[in-house]
């Protein structure tokens, strides 16, 4: 494992300077960066070669995309730290004069705020780059789950964050920006390797926020402490005994036990107020909610829960995906696809599980008294990202509601968001819509089926009325007692406002 001293990690930061995710963009260009996405390289690697000397072309070669250089071409990527700089601290094995890179090093963007932040998160090069499948100790770099983990997050500023299987650090990277000290776990030797050279490349970048990083599995290494914010990634693949394990995606338990261990547990490492968000897959016998309950219900310390199932996929599926990112694949070894894929199926099948659900975990541990939320819901669309802000929003106006009356609710004056748009639908025929949809543009998208009054109340919702005035006249104006009107549409605004449709 590459290892940097200060000076060195200042070095290295010097050449990166300006290396950033748009740079590599305009290295490789947009069709490119899309191969890269499919993890195909190749694009790339003819963009960045045709670039020359070019710097910016060089580290991309270099560090994302595995290419060999000259010693020439590595002392005009690397002035500062230079070759020989590269080779001693391990970031690049020399073989003949040229020079490979040993980590795979991804520029990555962030919000701090209004301002962007760049990194550099440093891992175990890729598949694509290596052309072999993954080993068991591999450490993973910034994929799909991490840029969703992160962006579901609710940041705040915090004292205490614990990054739960921390790998490449980039939990704990975003997490800086908030806190003032971030606790990286995780089980693997080499991925706290990774975390510690990511913390050196980026310390500038984190502003003051202490890292401390323990090795050990799950909860272990926080025994007995609490967390303001506790996230993680976690192993939560689902692995059938005798199929191949890695230590990046299988925690070591059972079936989805690394998920159930964290929902039971993670609420006793919470301050009264602490959130926890964590990704994960459960099995799916029947009803994917009532095994999340039962979970819950088991926590020691009462918790609000939001779930979020973002996916669903069959045992087939299921299988497919985890085998082809354990580099199993039919046109490398049929025999041994055929046989891991039987191994899948017949564990699923052993155990009743007709599907496996994917998504993401919020518990809070109340600030006073008991939990007011239990809320686990379905969202199989698009997200925008960052979410962290409206599940924070929502939080909030959940807490809200849950101390506002039904009276104090109607002397509120409610403005309808500048993202909710109404949409009609009905025979061209027919002056009366038969449908009226008031659609979310932001958050999670949501719409919600509205009556004509309700679709009233919103329309009327500037800011300037109370909701009780606004649904007094709509009673008026539609003919039906002010009671039955005020009592029909205040779960509505209940939920309105909970969701983001109508702001306070
Ligand atoms: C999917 S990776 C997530 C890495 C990174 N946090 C991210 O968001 O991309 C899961 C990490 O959990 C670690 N891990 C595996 N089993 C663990 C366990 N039992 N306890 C703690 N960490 C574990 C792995 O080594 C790996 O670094």
């Amino acid at each position: 494992m590459p290892q940097l001293s200060a000076d060195d990690a200042a070095r290295l930061r010097d050449d990166l300077a300006g290396w950033t995710v748009d740079a590599v963009e305009a290295v490789v260009g947009d069709r490119a960066a899309r191969a890269l996405g499919r993890e195909q390289i190749t694009p790339a690697l003819m963009a960045a070669r045709d670039a020359g000397a070019d710097r910016h072309a060089l580290l991309t070669r270099l560090f994302v995309l595995g290419d060999v250089l000259s010693d020439a071409d590595l002392s005009t990527a690397l002035p500062a730290l230079t070759a020989d700089g590269a080779a001693r601290t391990g970031l690049v094995a020399m073989t003949d004069g040229a020079g490979r890179a040993l980590v795979q090093l991804s520029p990555h963007a962030a919000a701090d705020g209004d301002v962007q932040v760049d990194w550099w998160v440093p891992s175990d090069p890729r598949e694509a780059i290596t052309g072999r499948a993954v080993q068991p100790d591999h450490v993973l770099g910034v994929g799909g789950a991490s840029t969703m983990l992160a962006s579901v997050t609710v940041r705040r500023p915090v004292g205490r964050v614990l990054d739960l299987g921390t790998g490449c650090g980039i939990q704990a990277l975003h997490a800086s920006l908030h806190a003032d000290q971030v606790v990286a776990t995780d089980i693997s030797r080499r991925a706290l390797a990774y975390a510690r050279l990511s913390e050196a490349i980026n310390r500038p970048a984190l502003r003051e926020a202490a890292w401390d990083m323990r090795e050990g599995s799950l909860l272990e290494p926080v025994e007995g402490e609490a967390f303001d914010l506790i996230v993680s990634n976690p192993p939560f693949v689902i692995t059938p005994p005798g199929a191949p394990r890695f230590e990046y995606r299988d925690g070591g338990l059972e079936g989805d036990a690394v998920v159930e261990t964290l929902i039971r547990e993670a609420g006793a490492h919470l301050h009264p107020g602490g959130i926890a968000q964590f990704l994960g897959n459960w099995e799916i016998r029947g009803d994917w909610t009532s095994r999340l309950e039962t979970w819950l219900d088991a926590s020691p310390v009462p918790l609000d829960a939001w779930v979020i199932q973002r996916d669903a996929l069959d045992a087939a599926e299921y299988a497919e995906t985890w085998l082809r990112d354990a580099g199993i694949t039919p046109e490398r070894d049929a025999e041994r696809f055929r046989d891991a894929y039987e191994t899948y199926l017949r564990a699923f099948d052993a155990t009743g599980v007709e599907a496996i659900g994917f998504g993401a975990v919020l518990l809070r541990r109340p600030m006073h008294g008991s939990p007011t939320l239990r809320r686990l819901e379905e969202h199989e669309g698009a997200l925008p990202s960052p979410l962290g802000p409206h599940l924070a929003a929502s939080l909030d106006a959940h807490d809200w509601l849950a101390q506002t009356s039904d009276e104090a609710l109607l002397d509120a004056a409610l403005t309808v968001a500048p993202d909710v748009t109404k949409e009609t639908y009905g025979r061209p025929l027919l002056v009366d819509p038969e449908h009226l949809l008031l659609r979310q543009g932001g958050a999670l998208g949501r719409s919600i089926k509205a009556d004509t009054a309700l679709a009233g109340f919103v329309g009327a919702c500037d800011g300037e009325l109370t909701a009780g005035q606004i649904a007094h006249a709509l009673a008026a104006l539609l003919d039906v007692p002010a009671g039955t009107m005020v009592g029909g549409l205040v779960p509505a605004i209940r939920d309105l406002v909970r969701d983001g449709f109508l702001i306070r």
